[in-house]
């Protein structure tokens, strides 16, 4: 992918159908800071931080003044990708004022470029005031984890026909209203593929397979950097929590053995 000085919404969208692309989250300043220089041209504040930083069961406890927080320090460590911050549970729900409210302080006081919401149909108004309100928008659609309520726990979506067809209409709906891209998450490679060819923005996927638009996955999940079992879709590409392991008992070794601090640390 030819590198771009500032990924925007609408360059994002452009990626449709092109040569896959791909997407990481980032809740801190400095993992931010490296993503961007990798050359990933979209970076999601995802509400996955309540889980894999702030130690939540699941992403439903988490604030807007936690994501508005991690946000912000997102945007101060990003020069070209596009950062899109997620809007948590509850938060764009009451009502189409609520979201606006709330989407507006992500791009006037975070730094976002875009919010991200979760759900299909239903969402579709929402959608729609916040692009006529010049906030751009990700869908997000498939396993949503916001409604682990309703859905009764982490369930693979798009199993039978029918799943497919409304989810197929979901993400039209999405279209239509005005996202730029929608996530695609954990559902059958083939049902990913379908909803993919029907679309003219970009899917992104996450447990969805390889026909997807653009791929995207937990940052601290690939890096081996979550305390949990990671899912069966997530690939490891570093084992951190080894590494640091390494690191702190060689620390700790270090000084029980009054090796650290040597000559060379010394004043
Ligand atoms: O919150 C998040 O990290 C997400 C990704 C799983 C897409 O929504």
């Amino acid at each position: 992918m030819d590198p771009v000085k500032k990924w925007t919404a609408p360059k994002i969208r452009a990626l449709k159908g092109g040569q896959p692309f791909a997407c990481l989250t980032s809740y801190d300043y400095l993992t931010a800071k490296i993503i961007d220089e990798s050359g990933i041209p979209l970076i999601l504040v995802g509400d996955t931080l309540g889980m894999v930083v702030l130690g939540y069961e699941n992403t439903l406890p988490v604030t807007m003044e936690e994501m508005l927080h991690h946000t912000a320090a997102v945007a101060r460590g990003v020069k070209s990708a596009l950062v899109v911050a997620d809007m948590p549970f509850l938060s764009y729900h009451v009502s189409v004022q609520q979201a606006l409210e709330n989407a507006g302080r992500f791009v006037k006081s975070a730094g976002a470029g875009a919010v991200k919401i979760e759900g299909g149909s239903l969402r579709a108004g929402t959608v729609r005031a916040l692009v006529e309100n010049g906030i751009p928008v990700m869908g997000h659609i498939g396993l949503t984890p916001q409604s682990i309520r309703a859905l009764g726990g982490y369930k693979i979506a798009g199993k039978r026909a029918v799943e497919v067809r409304q989810l197929i209409k979901d993400a039209k709906a999405l279209e239509k209203a005005g996202v730029f891209s929608i996530v695609l998450e954990c559902m059958p490679p083939e049902a990913a593929k379908k909803i993919t060819s029907e679309l003219h923005v970009p899917t992104i996927g996450i447990g969805a397979g390889p026909q997807c638009d653009g791929q995207i996955l937990v940052t601290h999940d690939m890096l081996g950097f979550t305390s949990n079992v990671s899912p069966k879709f997530v690939k490891r590409y570093a084992d951190l929590t080894a590494q640091i392991k390494g690191a702190v008992a060689g620390f700790k070794r270090d000084v029980e053995a009054k090796k650290f601090p040597a000559k060379e640390h010394c004043y």
